[in-house]
């Protein structure tokens, strides 16, 4: 079968490299990709939130599956468009419906969403503009720090934690008066600040039944010891050595299970990634946030995991028999580290030679912010490269990861020193 990847990141590649191992991928097309998912398929330019153009290019290429990689398509509806579609409904899209990906676009609709089928999460309550007293009542009720998150996507820049409530009460005032994040801040919810240890769940749903993929951690700071600006995504974990049975247990009970149940209830039509961002409560998992896709760098740590042939899982889900299907996972540990330009995540430099790539033997490369010109694979975005290692145990998979990352040049490259370091002290 011929299957459209969207995306161009770290994640798409990593996607990427477990399509092309498929036995059932006939033709894979990446759109638009990277210097990196050329070499696991051919790489299409194509504006993915333009959905005629993409659904053209899928009838005439006789795609059968399409992957919706990052969130922004999602959140316009193109697995509505595709079902709505004469040529493209017998499609299958992975990824969930414009109203499933509301639990990402809207932190409000989550919210409430967890409210309605009881999951644990930090007490919330959103404000406009015209209730913007209310909202400054509310911050003097909780107590420091402060969470403001704007309502709608941000560009992953949406949520400020503030120490002092008139620092609160400002940012609220931007956020809602001044237009802040723009649309995404007509509304804000302000939340109950968690204390605790955060994780990545991912759940594969057909929107009836669900597989639990690997967890995994992020470290989004640039600086060692999560210090300075927050970026996109330093490094990962995955397995994620605190989520054990028990913890996972609990995940699966009170997050997990209440969530695609209340998709059913709801009558949401789900097919595709959820991606839970949870708090580790002293043993009670909470849930910070819903994303609706796989999370960008964990899917460079989670996907190498995966056994299983993924189009079959993917298939599965098209047809709504997830429950049949097996997952199976590497017991293993993967590490992934993040190479990143000069300067990111503030302005950063672009188009430097990489060199090196080839000589990575014991990991595996996943490309970000790359482009080849004239034959060479230069710099062409802040998160560059993630190399993957998998090994034994967290130790020997993060020196193996760095042993193999330091093969890796280009000028102004920056990397952390301690992913994972904090879960080898627990
Ligand atoms: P988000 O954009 O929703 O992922 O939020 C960004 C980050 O803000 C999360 O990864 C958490 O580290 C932090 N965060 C969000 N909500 C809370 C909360 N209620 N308590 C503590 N930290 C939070
Ligand atoms: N790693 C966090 C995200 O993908 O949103």
């Amino acid at each position: 079968m011929n299957i459209l990847l969207l995306g161009s990141g770290g994640r798409e590649h990593a996607i990427a490299y477990k399509l092309s191992q498929s036995k059932k991928c006939t033709q894979l097309f990446i759109a638009p990709g990277n210097a990196g998912t050329s070499g696991c398929g051919k790489n299409v330019s194509l504006d993915i939130l333009d959905f005629e153009a993409v659904g053209k290019f899928v009838v005439e290429n006789e795609v059968k599956m399409v992957v919706v990689g990052p969130e922004a398509p999602l959140v316009a509806g193109i697995s509505d468009y595709f079902a709505n579609d004469e040529n493209l409904k017998s499609v299958t899209v992975i990824g969930p419906s414009r109203q499933g990906a509301m639990l990402e676009g809207s932190k409000d609709y989550a919210k409430e969403f967890m409210m309605r089928h009881s999951l644990p999460t930090a007490r919330f309550r959103s404000f406009d503009k015209k209730s913007i007293k209310e909202g400054i009542k509310f911050l003097h009720e909780l107590k420091a720090p402060y969470v403001l998150k704007a309502d709608g996507l941000a560009a992953g820049k949406g949520v400020v934690i503030l120490p002092t409530v008139e620092e609160a009460e400002k940012e609220l005032k931007e956020m809602l008066e001044g237009a802040k994040f723009g649309d995404a801040s007509a509304k804000v919810v302000i939340e109950e600040f968690l204390s605790g240890i955060e994780l990545s769940v991912f759940v594969l749903t057909d929107g009836k039944h669900y597989k639990l993929l690997p967890s995994a951690k992020d470290y989004k700071r640039i600086g060692d010891g999560d210090t300075g600006l927050n970026t996109g995504g330093m490094g990962s974990i995955s397995p994620v050595p605190f989520a054990d049975k028990e913890f996972m247990s609990k995940v699966e009970s009170r997050i997990v299970q209440p969530t695609v149940k209340g998709l059913i209830e709801e009558g949401i039509d789900y097919k595709g990634f959820i991606f839970i961002g949870l708090m580790n409560c002293g043993g009670d998992p909470y849930v910070i946030e819903y994303n609706v896709r796989m999370g960008d760098p964990e899917t460079q740590s989670v996907f190498p995991r995966i056994k299983s042939d993924v189009v079959d899982l993917f298939e599965a889900v098209g047809q709504g028999t997830l429950n049949k299907a097996s997952l199976d996972i590497n017991y293993r540990t993967a590490a992934t580290v993040v190479l990143v330009a000069g300067g990111y995540p503030e302005k950063y430099r672009k188009g430097d030679a990489i060199t090196g790539i080839e000589t990575v033997s014991e990991a595996i490369v996943f490309h970000a912010g790359t482009a080849k010109t004239e034959g060479k694979i230069v710099t062409a975005g802040g998160r560059v490269l993630a190399v993957t290692a998998i090994d034994e145990n967290l130790p020997s998979a993060l020196l193996k990861a760095y042993q193999e990352a330091s093969k890796i040049t280009f000028d102004g490259k920056y990397n952390r020193h301690d992913i994972g370091q904090d879960l080898l002290q627990l």
